[in-house]
């Protein structure tokens, strides 16, 4: 991913960018704390409780006031209803990119750690974070606009 970025970056010539190696759990801020973190459909790779230090650890690296833009694959839809929810998803994404995409919505859904809304915004909340916005999409996907409190 890291030469996928900076390939890209070299494309647009973008020259102002670091790329650093790290994961949510192992990377070391070094210098003055961050204005902002942007963290796009990759926090749940991490199970819930990981996900928690995840947050606490960016929440860490920001000066107060700071900004987490954060959007993952979280579940807004009524878990009472999942079995339909979850065909008509990956019906949807089926006819919009194909079967093998499709495959990889039901492999997520069955083994990653995409959690729900309501747990989301606690984990968000529990690490310090005000909430400012939320923008729900078709019952799975989450972008969360937080400030450091
Ligand atoms: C579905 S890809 C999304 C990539 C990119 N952010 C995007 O939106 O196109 C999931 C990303 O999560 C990253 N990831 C997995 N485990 C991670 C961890 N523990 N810490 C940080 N990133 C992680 C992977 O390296 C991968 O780049």
């Amino acid at each position: 991913m890291l030469d996928y970025a900076a390939k890209k970056a070299q494309a647009r010539g973008i020259g102002n960018v670091d790329f650093l190696p790290g994961g949510f759990l192992t990377y070391r801020h070094q210098g003055r704390p961050l204005q902002a973190i942007v963290s796009q459909i990759a926090l749940h790779h991490l199970p819930d409780f990981w996900k928690q230090i995840a947050l606490l650890r960016m929440a860490g690296m920001l000066r107060a006031g700071g900004k987490l833009c954060l959007r993952d694959i979280v579940y807004s839809f009524d878990p009472r209803g999942h079995e339909r929810a979850i065909n008509e998803f990956v019906s949807g994404a089926e006819e919009l990119a194909g079967h093998s995409f499709a495959a990889r919505i039901i492999d997520h859904i069955k083994k990653e750690y995409s959690t729900m809304d309501w747990i989301m915004r606690g984990m968000i909340e529990r690490a310090g974070f005000e909430i400012t916005q939320v923008q729900l999409k078709e019952g799975f996907f989450g972008l969360y606009l937080c400030t450091k409190i």
